[in-house]
């Protein structure tokens, strides 16, 4: 059996992609300092898989708290995680972002060459491919210009792993290079949970789907999309997951450097999935269309055709199951009695 160190393991796509390793017969290890996630979701990565993972509560920036993960265990792979993610805050505080993002890629990374630990999958975005691509998105296009010091983290964090990967070449590197996560398990057990008010799309429309908001702002309507509302890739975060099992898989018998976009292919609008939700949940969402968001894209979208052809995996999921799933995390976690 295979151990995976899961740097943010315990966060929404961290618990989900554990849930997915143990499933597949990986041996997994957390690390996570649950600054945004909560220690209630080992017990439930344990109720969905019937095992528990090894828990160190440790911020990886933290060499020597890190280092025990390592010390205590024998390591085959690292799937790292482990950063803050919020875009917005990240322009209020690029220095915190700067920091910690790259502080923890570096740290994680001299340590798999200190063990000689011989493969990384690093959990990037599609935020790399900055402002000025034409869609789809494609692995091979130049990226840069990012819109936000988060991106930057991601797209620095890459140049790192693969510099890391050409100096030591016994160990290989895979960026994957997410769309827009959205959904939850479908046990209803683990799922997203943004602390204070939310600012991506599924989990805004989730807080006003339970009345928590009386509306949702949707950020323009003037853009060159099909009704004028932003397009993007949204992907279900179990697809996703799984897509963490196939980099593993193929790193094994793969050195090198890699990328692969994780994306369905499809684009949708802000309106179309508002209006999927309402008819896969039959609740009404209210909205009103407010002024663009600084910093937003009119549209992006993946061409996976990579990670469809090389991986062999494919985002299987619908918008129906997203928008679905979504919504029963919250009705399964919800405290009240309301629904
Ligand atoms: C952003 C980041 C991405 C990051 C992702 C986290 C960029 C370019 N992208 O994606 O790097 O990984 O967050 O999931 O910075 N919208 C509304 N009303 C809302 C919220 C969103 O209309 O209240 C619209 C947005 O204008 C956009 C779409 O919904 O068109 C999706 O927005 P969001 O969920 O915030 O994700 P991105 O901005 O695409």
């Amino acid at each position: 059996m295979k151990t995976v160190l899961l740097t943010g393991g315990l966060g929404f796509i961290g618990s989900h992609i554990a849930v997915n390793l143990i499933e597949s017969d990986y041996k997994v290890i957390i690390a996570d300092d649950l600054s945004n996630s909560k220690i209630e979701t080992l017990d439930k990565i344990e109720k969905i898989t019937g095992k528990s993972p090894i828990f160190y509560q440790v911020d990886v920036c933290e060499r020597k708290l890190l280092e025990k993960t390592f010390s205590e265990n024998r390591i085959d792979s690292v799937v790292h995680l482990a950063g803050y993610k919020s875009v917005a805050e990240s322009t209020q505080e690029p220095i915190k972002y700067y920091r910690n993002n790259l502080i923890s890629t570096l740290t994680v990374l001299e340590e798999m060459q200190k063990y000689k630990i011989a493969q990384f999958v690093f959990s990037s975005s599609a935020t790399v491919y900055g402002s000025e691509n034409p869609v789809p998105y494609k692995e091979d296009m130049k990226i840069g210009n990012c819109t936000n010091p988060y991106g930057h983290t991601k797209l620095i964090s890459e140049e790192i792993a693969r510099d890391v990967a050409k100096a030591n070449p016994y160990i290989s590197v895979m960026m994957l290079r997410y769309f827009n996560p959205v959904g939850a398990h479908s046990s209803g057990l683990i799922g997203e949970e943004p602390q204070g008010e939310p600012s991506n799309l599924m989990p805004y429309i989730c807080k006003v789907a339970s009345g928590e908001y009386e509306y949702l702002s949707v950020f323009g309507n003037d853009y060159p999309t099909k009704d004028g509302t932003g397009v993007r890739d949204y992907i279900h975060v179990e697809d996703l997951a799984e897509g963490h099992v196939k980099a593993l898989e193929y790193l094994k018998n793969n050195p090198g450097s890699h990328i692969f976009n994780l994306g369905t292919g499809q684009g949708y609008s802000v309106l179309e999935i508002l209006e999927a939700f309402e008819k896969a949940n039959n609740v009404k969402i209210s909205y009103r269309i407010e002024p663009r968001r600084p910093g937003d894209l009119s549209e992006f979208y993946a061409d996976p055709s990579k990670a469809n052809e090389v991986l062999d995996w494919r985002a299987e999921r619908t918008v129906e199951d997203m928008c679905r799933d979504s919504w029963n995390y919250v009705l399964t976690n919800s405290k009240t009695d309301k629904f």
